[in-house]
């Protein structure tokens, strides 16, 4: 399958946010990454699903929201509601993982289960099967614009061959320090959703930044 392009808004200019939104609606992005952060499981404050449900009445693509939060199952349905179309937690944050993509799923929206850099692919041995998505930290969560943790790549091969053993094709997300100088590499491993805060709101041309980590692979806009 072609590659997803997910831009965090985190990295985004919160006083133009609708601006921010148009960018991702007419881009070649396919997601908006949603990051979620409590201040309790992550030492940052963000924003919750009050903005979530704004940038949903003007979004036109889906919403990938991901929850750093402590206890997220109080809050599903509400994520839900505000529009979420992937809900993505911490396997670190939920001491009944199993129950909890069971409670996501049961909403309608999409699961995804996220780990830590410090945390091994390994520990979602149990819950590959019922997933859809797992998502790989590539930088300790909390804050965009980190660098890249280059071991990522070795998470995603293991990850990409326990799925080939058990015959699964669940998406695998990268999230953290992402962008044209390693886009290749995690997408060559079996990455198929990018996340990309810095390497897109930053850019001179966020549009661009966009349009080029969604050529990666397909042999043009290779600079
Ligand atoms: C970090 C967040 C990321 C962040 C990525 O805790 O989960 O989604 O916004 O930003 P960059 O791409 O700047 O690392
Ligand atoms: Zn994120």
């Amino acid at each position: 399958m072609n590659h997803l392009i997910a831009p965090s808004l985190l990295a985004a200019d919160f006083t133009h946010l609708a601006d921010a939104v148009e960018l991702v609606n007419t881009s070649e992005a396919d997601w908006f990454h949603l990051d979620v952060m409590d201040g309790r499981f992550v030492p940052n404050i963000s924003f919750g699903m009050f903005i979530i449900k704004q940038i949903k009445s003007i979004a036109k693509k889906p919403l990938d929201v991901h929850l750093m939060i402590l206890e997220p199952e109080k809050y599903i349905e509400q994520f839900r509601d505000a529009g979420a179309d992937v809900i993505t937690v911490h396997y670190e944050a939920c001491p009944h993982i199993h129950r909890t993509i069971a409670q996501i799923k049961e909403t309608g929206a999409k699961a995804g289960v996220a780990i830590n850099p410090g945390t091994p692919v390994s520990v979602l041995d149990d819950i590959l099967e019922d997933l859809d998505m797992v998502l790989l930290m590539s930088v300790n969560p909390g804050f965009g614009g980190q660098k890249f943790i280059y071991r990522t790549i070795n998470k995603v091969e293991q990850l990409k061959e326990k799925m080939a053993i058990r015959n699964l094709n669940k998406l695998i997300e990268i999230d953290g320090g992402v962008g044209l100088q390693n886009a290749e590499a995690l997408l060559k491993a079996g990455a198929n959703v990018l996340v990309a805060g810095s390497s897109v709101f930053k850019a001179d041309d966020p549009t661009e930044a966009v349009k080029r980590l969604k050529a990666i692979g397909k042999g043009s806009l290779l600079v």
